[in-house]
């Protein structure tokens, strides 16, 4: 049987997470979050002391962290050996770790294997940084969703607001930056638009409104795939 897939490939704080979620609830599609994979073992290099200098170290370490996804009222569930780790990997610090760490072959190929391996399984709605170029290169659509520094800045500063905690929205923007520039410029599997991939720049979008043109954009596609069939 057929399998539907979207990728959302996009820098960080591009509003990929929301969106994806969003669009895979109204087309019953599962989401994948792909970067919550990245965090599961970003967490377990930390927990263990790991450098992420130390490359032996890593791919080491590789051979002890199992990561597996579960799903809970709807709600993706990142499990690091048998332990559900949700709650814990959604800090600057595993951030800087997880993109720091998915430099490594290694750390990606892991990954990679259990994303297309859920690709294959069921209707997916999948964001990250190169689903689109490398993960699954065959999606049938693709979308690269961004939106510039200082709007991304301006969203997570709201965002640390509204739980309570300062920041400085300068200090942010940079750390946006510096991150952008890592996942861009990494050797293997770097973040970019694959030559087939939309952009869609939400700067001055609001969410339903990026929601919605994803949404347009698959339909047409499974209309013209259904005039193609007859
Ligand atoms: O999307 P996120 O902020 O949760 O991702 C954290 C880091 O994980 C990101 O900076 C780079 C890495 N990542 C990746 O290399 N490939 C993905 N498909 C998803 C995330």
């Amino acid at each position: 049987m057929k399998h539907y897939s979207i990728a959302i490939d996009g820098p960080s704080g591009a509003g990929k997470s929301t969106i994806a979620k969003m669009v895979a609830r109204h087309l019953n599609f599962i989401y994948v979050d792909t970067g919550a994979m990245y965090r599961a073992l970003a967490l377990y290099f930390l927990r263990n002391n790991i450098s992420v200098a130390d490359k032996e170290a890593i791919e080491n370490a590789c051979n002890y962290a199992d990561v597996m996804i579960d799903y809970k009222d709807g709600e993706q569930q990142v499990i690091l050996n048998g332990e559900n780790v949700n709650s814990l990997i959604r800090t600057e610090e595993v951030g800087n770790m997880a993109s720091a760490s998915s430099v490594y072959p290694v750390v990606r190929l892991k990954l990679v294997e259990l994303q297309r391996s859920m690709a294959k399984k069921a209707d997916v709605v999948m964001d990250g940084r190169e689903i689109g170029t490398f993960v699954l290169p065959e999606a049938d659509l693709k979308i690269y969703l961004t939106a510039s520094s200082k709007e991304r800045a301006r969203r997570r500063f709201i965002e640390l607001k509204e739980r309570g905690i300062s920041a400085d929205i300068n200090e942010i923007e940079k750390d946006i930056i510096e991150r952008d520039m890592r996942d861009m410029n990494r050797e293997f599997a770097p973040l970019k638009q694959a030559d087939d991939a939309i952009l869609v720049d939400s700067s001055h979008m609001t969410v339903d409104e990026v929601k919605n043109t994803i949404i347009k954009y698959f339909e047409e596609i499974i209309q013209n795939s259904s005039k193609e069939l007859g």
